[in-house]
């Protein structure tokens, strides 16, 4: 009887030995039959009364034996198996096939243009400032001159958050000047660039979203003519050496005097006339001594020091750059017209 049991084992072994199992499959077959949870070896345990008792140890060492010869085949066959896939993966490398496109990205142009602003500045001495969008009522309008009863602070054209009169998104960036005379002793020399928000009916001329950058120099004995100087200066950086300006009066609570600046854009085309409404010039910033209430309210000495300040709208410039005739394209998003300026700087 035993030497039937031990015959029957041998000859497991034997056919351990000779299985050649091909693939994955197969493999796993190997597997699940000589070493799975339910695997062949099981059943001879349970002959394992019938066998004598001096012969028991010699089967168990048997069995151990056979079970480790499985282990070792099924190892060489997964090893197998792997370098067969390397292989095959190898043999489908073609390495003079040429390289897959690469997708560049481009810059949204709102971006490349205000890059411009913020380098132009820079180069004389502008720091950046960037701050909040969500503002209080004081930096944005109190602190700026702007009366209670000011038409802007109405809910027509501001944006209040829910339940409040004091918090707002910010409706220009003139809002920074506060914020940074209220923590910076002259000289202040900076500009801020950022988003604003208005509330106003969408159009392709108005958005209730667009960016601005705002500058501001105090010290001592800033001058008028310091400003202009300055905002030829960027003109013809932006513009062209040969560009034109001209400073109009005009009024903003926080500054006094105020102007307007234009650029002469000229009248060669039938978009010329509609876009410059037939003069030619195209204004594109608010300017102006700062008042020296906005000073005082500031906690600086409007005896000692003056200033002049700006703001620029960046919408309109990156049209006129851009020939892009709708300011909804900025916002939504379109692949096809954020494609096209790729190559643009
Ligand atoms: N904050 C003004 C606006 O949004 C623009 C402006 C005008 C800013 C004159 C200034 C300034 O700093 O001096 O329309």
């Amino acid at each position: 009887m035993s030497e039937e049991i031990f015959a029957k084992v041998k000859q497991i072994k034997e056919e351990i030995e000779n299985a050649q199992p091909q693939g994955a499959e197969a493999i796993e077959q190997f597997r699940i039959r000589y070493l799975g949870s339910k695997n062949i070896l099981k059943p001879l345990f349970g002959e394992i009364k019938n066998i004598a008792n001096e012969r028991k140890k010699e089967f168990g060492q048997l069995v151990n034996e056979v079970k480790q010869v499985a282990e070792a085949q099924l190892e060489a066959l997964q090893a197998g198996q792997q370098d067969a896939a390397d292989q095959n993966e190898a043999s489908h490398l073609d390495l003079t096939a040429p390289a897959k496109q690469m997708q560049l990205g481009a810059k949204h142009p709102l971006s490349i243009t205000m890059e411009r602003i913020i380098n132009i500045f820079e180069r004389i001495g502008f720091n950046i400032e960037e701050e909040r969008e969500i503002e209080d009522d004081w930096h944005n309008f109190t602190a700026m001159n702007t009366p209670e009863d000011h038409p802007a602070r109405d809910m027509q054209d501001t944006y209040y958050l829910k339940d409040s009169t004091e918090m707002l998104l910010r409706t220009h960036t003139s809002s920074v000047q506060a914020r940074v005379m209220k923590r910076e002793k002259p000289p202040i020399r900076i500009i801020a660039p950022g988003r604003v928000y208005r509330n106003e009916t969408v159009s392709a001329r108005s958005h209730c979203q667009f960016h601005q950058v705002e500058g501001l120099y105090i010290d001592e004995n800033v001058s008028f003519a310091d400003m202009k100087q300055t905002l030829l200066y960027f003109a013809q950086e932006m513009y062209g050496k040969d560009v034109k300006i001209r400073l109009r009066p005009s009024f903003f609570p926080f500054t006094e005097p105020s102007a307007e600046m234009d650029v002469y854009w000229g009248l060669e085309t039938e978009d010329d006339y509609r876009i410059t409404k037939g003069t030619g010039w195209l204004e594109i910033l608010g300017c102006g001594m700062v008042d020296p209430n906005v000073l005082e309210n500031c906690g600086i000495d409007s005896k000692k020091y003056s200033g002049f300040a700006f703001g620029m709208g960046i919408e309109r410039q990156a049209m006129l750059l851009y020939g892009i005739n709708d300011i909804r394209l900025f916002f939504e998003n379109d692949i096809r017209f954020l494609e096209q300026f790729k190559s643009a700087r």
